[in-house]
């Protein structure tokens, strides 16, 4: 049995597409990944949140409970891994993999990353074929791309590695030494939508107005860089404020909405030192900073205001092997 956990953009989503850092944390919710031996060949993979399970045999998908495309999508990414490792481990021996995960999908927390994490960790270490966190947020980072497209790979090296990182796509990951406690309100407005729209929103209107949007740009990379240093210094009013001017640019941008709002509102008014959309936006989940004195408060008002709401720590364990 493996783990590894979720994740929440604090600074920088959509900027970061365009080639501005973003930071990101790991949060303590997380998708568990339990491999046994089969007596046969056969690779039986389930997921008991999502209500899927599907055989895999010579290529073969036998959906044996869900929705078939949904089984595809969300399993398939998940064979793969599996066969990748089984190819390191040189002889085919059939496998019976359960996914159980505590992360709501897809809400912008980035669950297929943690729950490709975890399924590699729990295949290699069943199979002994020894796995460095680099072998699995590579093998999690190609079954990602089998989802997304092409994502910028930031999920699955916070699922794999934990704790914060700043992303930047020309300069990839650095790994960011917080000792604060992040004390944060996750709520999601459970309004789906697409990332894919969302990023090409963005894109039109920076194309329509580049002389507008460039300045942005740069107000999102000084919001990162003041952020880090916020906190370093364990400076939680100044990061709520950046939160409360990024989110600004990302509404400024068009990537908000009603549902957001209303979250994010609620949450200010219960005294949140800061608060944003994370991810996509568009729907999908808000986030809240507040003191610990005053978690509790925003947590009830997010929740009033019709927000699926929890409370989120940052994690620093990345993907580990569960005791059995
Ligand atoms: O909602 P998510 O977790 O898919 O986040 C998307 C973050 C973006 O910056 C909008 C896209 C990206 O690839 O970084």
């Amino acid at each position: 049995m493996a783990s590894a956990p979720a994740k929440v953009i604090l600074f920088g989503e959509h900027f970061v597409v365009h080639g501005e850092p973003a930071l990101v944390l790991a949060i303590d919710k997380r998708a568990y990944a339990k491999a046994e031996k089969r007596e046969d060949k056969k690779l039986f993979i389930q997921s008991s949140n999502l209500n899927l399970a599907a055989y895999f045999e010579n290529d073969i998908l036998r959906i044996e409970r869900g929705n078939p495309k949904e089984a595809k999508i969300k399993l398939e990414p998940l064979k793969y891994i599996a066969e990748k490792i089984l190819e390191t481990h040189g002889e085919r021996v059939g496998l019976n993999i359960e996914v159980n995960s505590t992360v709501p999908v897809a809400a912008g927390l980035g669950s297929s990353a943690a729950v490709a994490a975890a399924v590699a960790a729990a295949v290699g270490a069943l199979l002994n074929v020894k796995m460095s966190r680099e072998d699995v947020f590579r093998v999690a980072y190609e079954a990602e791309k089998l989802v997304h497209g092409t994502p910028s790979g930031v999920d699955p090296a916070i699922s794999t590695f934990g704790g914060a990182l700043i992303f930047q796509m020309d300069t990839g990951f650095k790994p960011l030494d917080v000792k604060t406690e992040i004390p944060l309100v996750i709520g999601n407005t459970c309004v789906e939508r697409s990332t894919r729209s969302q990023i090409e929103k963005v894109r039109s209107v920076k194309e329509r107005y580049p002389q507008v949007v460039e300045p942005m740009m740069r107000a999102a990379r000084e919001i990162v860089l003041n952020a880090v240093e916020a906190l370093k210094k364990g400076s939680l009013d100044t990061v709520g404020e950046l939160m409360n001017i990024n989110h600004a640019l990302l509404y400024g941008l068009g990537v908000s909405d009603e549902s957001l709002e209303w979250l994010i509102n609620a949450a200010r008014k219960a005294g949140a030192l800061g608060a944003k959309l994370t991810g996509a936006g568009g729907g999908g989940c808000m986030i809240a900073l507040a003191y610990k004195d005053k978690i509790e408060q925003v947590l009830e008002a997010v929740q009033r205001a019709g927000g699926n709401a929890f409370i989120a720590r940052k994690t620093d364990e990345g993907v580990r092997i569960e005791p059995s």
